[in-house]
């Protein structure tokens, strides 16, 4: 694959996504390369959404409205840049690629759980989904080419570099093979 592409960064809630996407802003090394687009920030800012969901307490995204506008930011990527699409619900909108972020489900109860707005229900629900890889299966659904990172005992850097060296691979028309999906499972980690 040659020319900029489009990247959907998704993951169940607590696998990393925007703190891998603050630390590319945050370095040169990585800064110059990608434009990322934080739909949570998109939704809010702009009010992409059709209502609120009071049970989970999140906004109902506009998935019209969404996909129109990230197509007209897309199109502000400058040159020579690739734009990664970062949130939950990115695997949604059309891109060349979608990586999911994976946790365990034991270590995203525990990240989670540090979040004071998040309820004990909240922070079960989203293992849970962690657990049945509801995100890797939409993704699939919805696109050829997904790779996931289980980023449960890699540090930031590693996932940041991982997320790179995916890229980099699909630009020279190489698939890392090591990021297919399907070598994951936490089925020994669903509570019943
Ligand atoms: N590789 C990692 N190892 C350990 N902890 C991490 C790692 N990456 C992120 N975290 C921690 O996990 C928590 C959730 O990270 P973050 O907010 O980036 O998740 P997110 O995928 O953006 O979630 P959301 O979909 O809710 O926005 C943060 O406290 C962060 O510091
Ligand atoms: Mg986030």
């Amino acid at each position: 694959m040659t020319g900029s592409m489009i990247i959907a960064l998704t993951g169940t809630p607590g696998t990393g996504k925007t703190t891998v996407c603050e630390f590319i802003k945050e370095h040169s090394k990585y800064r110059d390369k990608y434009r990322i687009i934080d739909l949570h920030k998109l939704i809010l800012d702009e009010k992409l959404y059709t209502g609120r969901d009071e049970d989970r307490d999140t906004y109902i995204a506009d998935m019209e409205r969404l996909k129109e506008r990230t197509a007209e930011l897309v199109k502000q990527t400058p040159v020579g840049m690739d734009t990664i699409i970062e949130g939950h619900i990115s695997h949604y909108l059309p891109a060349d690629v979608i990586i999911v972020l994976r946790a365990a489900p034991v270590a995203l109860r525990k990240r989670l759980g540090k979040r004071r707005e998040y309820s004990f229900e909240k922070v079960k629900e989203n293992s849970d989904a962690e657990a049945l890889d509801v995100i890797l299966v939409e993704s699939v659904e919805a696109n050829d080419r997904v790779f996931e990172i289980n980023t449960t005992d890699m540090n930031l850097i590693s996932v940041v570099k991982t997320v790179d060296d995916i890229i980099e691979s699909l630009k020279k028309g190489k698939i890392p093979e090591e990021y297919l999906p399907g070598k994951i499972n936490w089925i020994d980690q669903v509570e019943l």
